[in-house]
């Protein structure tokens, strides 16, 4: 069997259609979107385009978003912007966000601008309701992020009852959606939610390209200075070829949408089966129920000093994963997700994360791999 991606929630294969509707714009259509003249009018007119299909999926406005080089800088210019520009002077987010926001959210901190607070999670990484309801309570201007579905464990979060409670205590309300946007629905018309943060590649768009939605009540000034690009929230020449390949992935996402939701799902579902029938002592992390995110799954591995190099000898096996561990031993970096969930766990934790292009027989041939590498069966 050739090589396997298990690996979507890093990044997924480019869809070839939208590859296709990419290419006009890095071949015969090159004006700067800024230019007057027919060649800038011809870029400008398919950027808009592009933010009003966005737009329409997501039941905004097409004013409301703005494209960004991807997940990390929408979420950057949030917390950044929301203290400089919305007299936000406390953010309420979670030890288990990405980086983008975790660090984002520490530095902001440091220098003072705004103050920062951890809202408890359970044990699969949901915030704990009450808590941040008191926090909610205690601190006015605030802002929440919390993402929408963990990209470690695929916990997923109730965003209508989180914005609701936002709403009810006037705070605002920003969610990373960089795991599930595209991969769920969102109406904004009616979702309490005021910020979030995309990104095409992890649906099957290009890389480097994202956008951060801002409700036209919470409008932000710009992070990057310079042009008067993105109506003048985002400086800088666009990435043009992104913005109409991100507009494709999310037409096709959304197009086959329950397609891929019942295929996937179905899959994770086969994977956790079989690996509880098959390796003694496995445990899933966070929550791999039919509420999570249906293409992650976080395994515990048993500690039995096979699990160690388990991530290596996968991609030995020609098996691309992924890791996460609360200890940093080896070369695999200790997640501060598992750090902060699963303080005292021992074995290793593989990501296994699934797109449309996965099969059923990749899943079994994983089994399979996964059981010579534990010795269950003569290699
Ligand atoms: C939840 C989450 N937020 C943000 C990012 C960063 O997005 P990007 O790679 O577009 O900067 C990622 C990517 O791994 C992610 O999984």
């Amino acid at each position: 069997m050739s090589r396997i991606y298990f690996d979507n929630a890093a990044t997924t294969q480019l869809d070839p259609e939208v590859f296709d509707a990419m290419v006009p714009y890095l071949k015969e259509h090159y004006g700067n979107p800024s230019s007057i003249h027919s060649f800038g009018r011809q870029t400008r007119a398919a950027i808009e385009k592009a933010r009003r299909q966005v737009a329409t999926l997501l039941n905004c406005a097409p004013g409301e978003l703005v494209f960004t080089s991807g997940g990390t800088e929408a979420d950057n210019m949030v917390l950044h912007c929301a203290v400089r520009d919305l007299g936000v002077k406390h953010i309420i987010t979670s030890p288990v966000e990405h980086h983008a926001i975790e660090l984002t959210a520490h530095e902001v901190g440091k220098l003072g601008q705004a103050q920062i607070h951890w809202v408890k999670l359970d044990e699969c990484g949901r915030p704990d309701m009450a808590h941040l309801e008191e926090l909610l309570k205690a601190h006015s201007n605030a802002l929440v992020s919390l993402m929408h579905a963990n990209n470690e464990l695929g916990t997923r979060i109730d965003l209508q009852a989180i914005g609701s409670l936002c709403r009810k205590h006037g705070a605002l309300f920003h969610s990373d959606t960089v795991q599930t946007m595209a991969h769920y629905t969102f109406d904004l018309s009616v979702l309490p939610i005021d910020f979030l943060s995309a990104s095409a590649h992890k649906f099957h768009g290009p890389k480097g390209i994202g956008f951060l939605y801002m409700r036209n009540s919470a409008t932000l000034k710009p992070m990057i200075l310079g042009g008067s690009q993105e109506r003048n929230m985002r400086a800088g020449t666009e990435n043009l070829a992104g913005i109409v390949g991100l507009a494709k992935a999310m037409e096709i996402a959304h197009r086959d949408m329950a397609e891929h939701q019942r295929d996937i799902g179905a899959l994770k579902e086969h994977m956790k089966k079989r690996l509880t029938a098959e390796i003694p002592g496995v445990s899933f992390n966070g929550d791999s129920g039919p509420n999570s995110l249906y293409t992650v799954l976080s395994v515990n591995f048993p500690d039995d000093g096979k699990s160690e190099m388990l991530l290596y000898n996968l991609d030995i096996e020609g098996i691309a994963s992924s890791g996460g561990s609360a200890c940093s031993s080896g070369s695999n970096k200790g997640s501060h997700v598992m750090a902060a969930l699963y303080p005292d766990q021992t074995g290793a934790n593989i990501r296994f994360s699934f797109g449309r292009f996965n099969t059923k027989e990749e899943v079994e041939h994983t089994v399979a791999a996964l059981k010579r590498i534990f010795q269950l069966v003569a290699a």
